[in-house]
């Protein structure tokens, strides 16, 4: 797979700040990936770490025009708008980032699922510094917003983020998880601009 061609077609389809939330995503899902193979908690049926970064990269390709609506359920649309299309393990992946589409069956859907929503939260965190950098950021600053100010980021799905810690989702505690999260985007930081 040619993830440049994917990239293009994300970026031409969407909005700055939903392409980069895109990106952050992305990187996020191959951090999870690397730390949950270094506890040996990847499963022999689980999908490829290109598998997981791709569902990341594209899952928010219809989130625009006269698509959005019905989002994610015009994601292969929209890529053969571009003659791409995704096998149907991405698919699957893609749909399990959406609470529309039912409860994930395995540790790459509650990824995306718990993730999704939090790259906005860590954007939101960086921008309060004069900075703006994510350089700048704390997992105890992101952790205490997330905590005690429900209001901070208010589309931050704080109920779907803390189910990373579920022994039968992705087993690892929430301030794990933001670390995670934060280092994979730091690690992009100069593409999505903080
Ligand atoms: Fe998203």
């Amino acid at each position: 797979m040619d993830r440049q061609k994917y990239f293009d077609a994300v970026k031409a389809n969407l909005e700055p700040n939903i392409f980069y939330h895109s990106l952050a995503l992305e990187a996020c899902m191959g951090g999870i990936y690397d730390y949950l193979e270094s506890q040996g908690q990847i499963g022999v049926g689980e999908p490829t770490r290109q598998d997981w970064t791709f569902a990341g990269l594209i899952h928010d390709i219809d989130y625009s025009g006269d698509t959005k609506e019905e989002h994610p359920a015009k994601t292969q649309e929209v890529l053969a708008k571009y003659n791409l299309e995704i096998s149907p393990i991405v698919d699957q992946i893609i749909k399990d980032h959406c609470a529309s589409t039912g409860l994930p069956k395995n540790k790459t859907g509650w990824a995306i699922r718990c993730a999704d929503s939090l790259t906005g939260l860590i954007v939101a965190v960086a921008l309060i510094y004069p900075s703006k950098k994510l350089a700048d950021v704390k997992v105890s600053s992101i952790l205490k917003r997330f905590l005690k100010e429900p209001r901070f980021a208010a589309g931050t799905r704080r109920d779907e983020v803390i189910l990373c810690q579920d022994a039968d989702k992705l087993n690892i505690p929430l301030e794990k998880f933001i670390e995670i999260c934060l280092v994979s985007m730091q690690g992009i930081s100069n593409e999505i601009n903080l």
